[in-house]
């Protein structure tokens, strides 16, 4: 097969970016080594900034966004027993997120895909990367016991943190930077109503929790816990419990619980690859970059990345200029350090650290009375919370 791009990988980064570069006309193919319904199954982010909207109308995939996401002006942190309330649309002059699953998007983008006759081949094994140096590079991979091999002009990896593409890089070509927090995020998906309109970010003396939703009848909670924990340990009533026990006594009890659909842990990591390129090979999303959840940016930057990336390789067959690709790198990382920034802020602010000790539990306390009393700090946080601009 010879095409255009190969993208590696149909989350959110690949799907979209497949997406975009099919409506400007460049013959792209997904290469997924998963099948549709496990990409499908995934359960994880739940919001979205509006830059990431607007790319999913530039899509063509927003109807049912539009139709079904809740539009949220704002969120609630509670500590010390009190809810506090960021005024998102009023600390950034009317700027919303909207709440609308991971699992929503990836459905929006791959029915779209599929209707667009767009090749995608899902269940791809031993997917390899060649020629990354070279003028046409290749990718090769195992379907159905065959060896197949696609030439291309350009390599989108697009395959998460996990993936190959990142790892075809030599090691001396890209420096990473890391952070491993010494927690991890259980999470419950249940068909229960959610406790509250808006999110609850809640840091307590037994560990941050989390209230959010992804529809009115659906809601998403997760509690910090350690990463030695095991899920067999966790049966519904004591996630309830444990969530009802770190919430103010009215929200406790106004909290509906019920079986959960999903459950899971979800390890805290901070991470960046630098640059974002090596050869013919760009970098989009988890694939270069990974966050913390709490400050809800991952999704957000893997929409970002492709905003530069398709502008990018958009550019360089309307023009055959290679100025934009070659400052992809650059621009997309300005963007994911301050994203960084924010989220590991906010993970800091709202988590238990063991090593933190009574000093560092007391300064946490003094910086969130701050932060809910001064409308400066709020809206610093409201800004980065809202997707800063592209
Ligand atoms: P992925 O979604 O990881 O997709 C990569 C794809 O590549 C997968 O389909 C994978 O199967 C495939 N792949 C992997 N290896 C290969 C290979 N070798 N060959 C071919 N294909 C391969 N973000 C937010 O913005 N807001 C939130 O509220 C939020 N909440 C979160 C909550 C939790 C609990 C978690 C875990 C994450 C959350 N995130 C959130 C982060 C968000 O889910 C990710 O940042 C996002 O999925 C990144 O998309 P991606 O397409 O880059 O990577
Ligand atoms: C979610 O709904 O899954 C969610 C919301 C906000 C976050 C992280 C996850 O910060």
């Amino acid at each position: 097969m010879r095409v255009q791009v190969a993208i590696i990988g149909s989350g959110p980064a690949g799907l979209l970016l497949g997406q975009l570069l099919h409506l400007a006309g460049i013959d792209a193919v997904i290469i997924e080594q998963r099948s549709r319904d496990y990409v499908l199954g995934r359960i994880r982010a739940g919001v979205l900034e509006q830059g990431t909207v607007e790319m999913l109308d530039r899509a063509g995939v927003g109807a049912r966004l539009h139709r079904e996401g809740l539009i949220h002006e704002g969120f609630d942190i509670l500590f010390g027993g009190a809810r506090h309330r960021v005024d998102l649309s009023g600390l950034t002059g009317g700027k919303k997120v909207v709440v609308y699953g991971q699992t929503e998007v990836t459905k929006d983008l791959l029915d779209a895909r599929a209707a667009s006759g767009a090749k995608t081949v899902f269940e791809a094994g031993e997917v390899s990367l060649h020629g990354l140096d070279a003028t046409h590079p290749k990718v090769r991979y195992l379907k159905e016991g065959r060896e197949h091999q696609v030439e291309c002009d350009f390599i989108a990896g697009c395959d998460g943190f996990h993936g190959i593409s990142r790892r075809s890089v030599p090691q001396s070509a890209m420096q990473t930077y890391e952070r491993v927090y010494p927690f991890g995020w259980l999470g419950v998906l249940s068909d229960t109503r959610p406790v509250s309109d808006e999110l609850i970010y809640v840091s307590h003396e037994r560990g941050f929790a989390l209230c959010s939703m992804r529809s009115p009848t659906r809601s998403r909670c997760y509690v910090q816990c350690s990463l030695a924990e095991d899920l067999e340990q966790w049966p519904d009533e004591r996630f309830w419990g444990e969530l009802r026990s770190r919430l103010d006594p009215k929200t406790a009890e106004a909290l509906v619980s019920g079986p959960s659909i999903e459950k899971s842990i979800a390890p805290l990591r901070s991470f960046v690859a630098e640059p974002m390129r090596f050869g013919r090979l760009f970098l989009a999303g988890d694939a270069a970059h990974i966050v913390p959840p709490t400050g809800a940016k991952g999704l957000n930057l893997a929409a970002s990345d492709v905003h530069y990336l398709s502008g990018a390789l958009i550019d360089y067959y309307a023009s055959a200029s290679s100025a934009a690709l070659d400052g992809y790198s650059a621009r997309a990382l300005r963007r994911v350090w301050q994203a960084e920034r924010f989220s590991w802020w906010m993970t800091d602010l709202l988590h238990r650290f063991p090593e933190h000790g009574p000093f560092g539990e007391k300064v946490h306390a003094a910086e969130l009375e701050f932060l809910v009393g001064s409308r400066a700090a709020m809206s610093a946080l409201a800004e980065s919370y809202v997707g800063l601009p592209y």
